[in-house]
């Protein structure tokens, strides 16, 4: 087993114009050689324009889902490969917002990743629990439900990233406490050994998000099992970003 690279990753969302291209040109110059992987997924129509700004920095590129086909009659829809021929090396799958507002079921999102893993994308799968879920205490069934459902069979840890995000946590400057993340992350390494083996479970790496911040990123990047950061809000300027890519490294 390899040491698992420690990932800084930005969701940008649905958020983002060529004039966004700046925060890249900051992020390049203060972070382009750092120690730590820096991921950045913007809206797909900056990706082409991205790689080109980013050049030969260390910094890499996701989409924020992709279609389960490789073509064809789905208008509106991008294709694992379609990402990757953009200058992604990653996708999001997953993503609660996703699940939420596109009805995409644990099935979908195993499907999308197969066909991400097909065209060499590595794939980020987003679980996490409601509110509702929480204060009902079954936040650990949740998880394992969308585990079990959303990720495909695997030969190889390093081609999959798990992000825990608590549905109540994001965008609401709400966090869990530094307990309950590494209880779900444990929680989340335990069920990935149990299914995969010890080898490719522990090089899984697990991120966590959901109103991630400067001021808070070092003390949660501190909790067990926790590899990184899937970042949204705080991922849309350099200055922040950078801060939490700080706090990594
Ligand atoms: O995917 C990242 C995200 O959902 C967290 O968003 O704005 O709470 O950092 P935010």
């Amino acid at each position: 087993m390899g040491m698992r690279v420690k990932l800084a990753a930005g969701n940008w969302k649905m958020n983002g114009t060529r004039a966004a291209l700046a925060e890249i040109d900051t992020l390049v110059a203060a972070h382009g050689d750092a120690a730590i992987e820096i991921l950045i997924c913007p809206p797909a129509t900056l990706l082409a324009p991205m790689a080109e700004r980013i050049g030969t920095a260390k910094i890499a590129l996701g989409g924020q889902t992709c279609h389960p086909q490789a073509s064809g009659a789905h208008t509106g829809d991008i294709s694992a490969e379609m990402l990757a021929d953009a200058g992604a090396t990653h996708v999001i799958l997953g993503h609660s917002e996703r699940r939420a507002d596109h009805g995409e079921s644990d099935d979908t999102v195993r499907a999308q990743a197969r066909a991400a893993l097909a065209a060499g994308l590595t794939c980020i799968i987003c679980v996490g629990e409601t509110e509702a879920q929480r204060d009902a205490a079954n936040t650990l069934d949740i998880i394992s439900g969308q585990l079990a459902g959303s990720i495909p069979d695997l030969s190889t840890g390093e081609s999959l990233i798990v992000a825990y995000e608590p549905v109540w946590a994001i965008g609401t400057g709400r966090t869990p406490t530094l307990d309950q993340i590494g209880e779900v992350h444990d929680y989340i390494r335990a069920e990935l050994e149990r299914r995969f083996g010890a080898g490719v479970g522990r090089s899984v790496r697990l991120l966590y998000g959901g109103s991630v911040k400067p001021g808070n990123a070092a003390e949660i990047f501190a909790v067990s099992n926790v590899d990184g950061a899937l970042v949204g809000g705080a991922s849309l300027k350099a200055s922040d970003f950078g801060g939490i890519i700080d706090a990594l490294q």
